[in-house]
């Protein structure tokens, strides 16, 4: 029996009702697809650690319906609410100090005394934060360490029998995870990049504001940077000019000149082992076809797949850091 149902106001009150009841409940957001529990009960949110198999040492996103909502649990400077004031709702979460009366479960921080929040702009993202009236803890809806779920059917197949509901809702607009920007010491820094950019954010905050994305050898203050990340099984090579015989092909913009090592061209591949993130060099189209792309071409018959470049700026930088997790997380 599957457990996904379309969205409408009848199954919005069955998933709050079950979500107020400590079960999961994957919700639709406009990034990803997350894995949501009742982040105020420390049961619950035990079991989506158990139901992604995620080490407990990294942290969990409390989303709420708005920037006053989170207030209630994080200490929101002027910093805070200028980016919040900006970007919410929106694909932005921001880590702030868990206030000392915090009602969200410990688990959430990881032991850490920060909490990351965020305000999703999906509509039924919202409909059931405000239906459930309680504060939703969710990871991306997929097995720890695999690529994240933009549409309901691969949150099926990674987590289908452990959640009591998946809430759907097609695929997701964005298509990458939130940016998380780190608000709790004094310089602002994003440590991981999304669709809302450092650039946008150093606009708003009037400071220039940096990434740490953690692949500089000393400590990971993020505890999701840990590289193997993002994985698909079969081994991922970047930046690539042509093709090797046995590879798929994720594409970038035009593939007229690609060649196949050995002869033939990247046109007399077979279907299965061609897509084209964005023909047009479009990097929000990319985005929002990176995982589901990925996931298509992950398959056994393929000895690897080939990446081809895409420019690092705007949203290519967040982009091309999930495919350096994808490209480190397999064996090559
Ligand atoms: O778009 C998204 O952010 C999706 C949707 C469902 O909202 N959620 C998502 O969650 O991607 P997750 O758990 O897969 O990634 C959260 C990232 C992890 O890298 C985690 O380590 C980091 O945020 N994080 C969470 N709380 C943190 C904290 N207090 N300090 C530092 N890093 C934190
Ligand atoms: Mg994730």
């Amino acid at each position: 029996m599957s457990v996904i149902k379309m969205s409408s106001s009848e199954v919005l009150r069955e998933a709050a009702a079950l979500l107020k009841a400590g079960q999961l409940v994957v919700l639709p957001t406009e990034t990803v697809y997350g894995l949501g529990a009742n982040a105020l009960d420390g049961a619950a949110v035990a079991r989506i650690f158990a139901a992604k198999g995620r080490p407990s040492f990294n942290p969990v996103i409390v989303h709420v319906p708005d920037a006053a909502a989170a207030q209630a649990y994080v200490m929101m400077d002027a910093r805070a609410q200028a980016v919040a004031a900006a970007f919410w709702p929106g694909p932005l979460t921001i880590i702030l100090p868990r206030r000392p009366d915090c009602a969200v479960s410990e688990l959430c921080s990881a032991g850490l005394p920060t909490l990351a929040v965020r305000v999703p702009a999906h509509p039924v993202a919202l409909a059931l934060l405000r239906e459930s009236g309680v504060p939703v803890a969710a990871p991306s809806a997929n097995i720890s360490g695999q690529v994240s779920a933009t549409t309901p059917q691969h949150v099926a197949t990674g987590l289908g029998d452990k959640v009591a509901l998946i809430l759907a809702a097609g695929p997701c607009d964005v298509g990458l995870e939130s940016t998380v920007l780190d608000l709790s010491g004094a310089v602002p820094v994003v440590l991981r990049p999304g669709a809302v950019t450092a650039e946008q954010l150093s606009a708003v905050l009037g400071v220039s504001v940096g990434y740490d994305l953690g692949d500089h050898g000393d400590q990971v203050k993020s505890p999701g940077q840990l590289l193997k990340h993002y994985a698909p099984s079969v081994p991922v090579r970047l930046n690539a000019v042509d093709i090797m015989p046995g590879e798929a092909l994720l594409a970038f913009g035009s593939v007229k000149f690609m060649g196949i090592k050995g002869g033939g061209r990247a046109q007399d591949l077979p279907e299965t082992a061609l897509r084209n993130l964005s023909d047009s060099g479009d990097l929000h189209q990319a985005a929002a076809n990176l995982f589901r792309m990925l996931r298509e071409l992950d398959r056994p018959e393929h000895h690897r797949i080939a990446v081809m470049n895409i420019p690092d700026q705007g949203l290519g930088i967040a982009i091309n850091d999930r495919l350096k997790r994808a490209a480190a997380g397999s064996q090559q």
